[in-house]
């Protein structure tokens, strides 16, 4: 799987981050698919992990210190849920208007025709780790007041318009899957009744697979680290 592969430029988390916005990418991206092909046992399948930061865009890499980059490190304009930083002293989002939404949409939808143009065979919608659709599902990072905030199926609704816009665009039994949030470890977070949900509604749009990860939407999240301390979620 390669991995959390940005939509959209400012979708990266870091500046040394993937992405698969533009022809450069997509040769870049063929060319380094074309090797690993020749090396890999015959019948390997390849995919690829789709992904927009959202508000954790624009960060240093995890050797950097990971915080949101300053002013010398060239930093740029996030986009979120909310304008609601992940901590003190990181970039506070701007509101992604439901005009910016349907643009995005569209952009998951380009970087799959060039995923599949590509050659990959299987697809994975990045919905976890406090990305994008993680800061939409969550009410910890989603405050919004219109049809996207809220109740669980409002909070839901932008990550599946885009999973079903994909789903569409794809050949029928395509191999797709969403890599999702089984908890937050926070009292007012995610919690796994809501990912059971969350994955039943991709299900009956066509989702082939969930991959269960949790965390990384809030700076100190109680996680009882241990031997498959996330094996037992969803
Ligand atoms: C350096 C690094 C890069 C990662 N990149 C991704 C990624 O691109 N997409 C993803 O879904 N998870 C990514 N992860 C998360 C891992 O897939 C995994 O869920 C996480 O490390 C927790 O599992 P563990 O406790 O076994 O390490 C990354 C983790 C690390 C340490």
């Amino acid at each position: 799987m390669v991995e959390a592969t940005a939509v959209e430029r400012v979708g990266r988390i870091t500046h040394n981050c993937v992405g698969i916005y533009n022809d450069l990418c997509e040769s870049s991206i063929k060319k380094t698919l074309k090797q690993a092909r020749s090396v890999a046992p015959t019948n390997t399948s390849f995919g690829i992990q789709l992904a927009n930061a959202g508000r954790k865009a624009s960060t240093q890499r995890p050797q950097e210190g990971r915080k949101s980059l300053t002013y010398e490190e060239d930093p740029w304009i996030t986009k979120g849920a909310s304008p609601v930083p992940i901590d003190i002293g990181w970039h506070v989002p701007h509101l992604l208007s439901q005009k910016d939404m349907q643009k995005l949409k569209n952009k998951f939808v380009e970087a799959l025709i060039r995923s599949v143009k590509i050659g990959f065979d299987l697809i994975e919608i990045h919905g976890t780790h406090g990305y994008l659709f993680h800061q939409f599902l969550s009410q910890i990072s989603n405050k919004r007041e219109d049809k996207y905030g809220g109740s669980l199926e409002n909070r839901m609704r932008f990550p599946l318009e885009v999973f079903s816009a994909i789903n569409k665009s794809l050949l029928k039994d395509f191999p797709l899957g969403m890599r999702i949030t089984g908890t937050e470890w926070e009292k007012d977070g995610i919690i796994e009744s809501e990912a059971i949900i969350f994955a039943q509604e991709l299900e009956k749009i066509g989702c082939h697979y969930v991959c269960v990860s949790s965390g990384g939407n809030t700076p100190n999240p109680q996680i009882p680290i241990g031997t498959h301390y996330q094996g037992s979620l969803g």
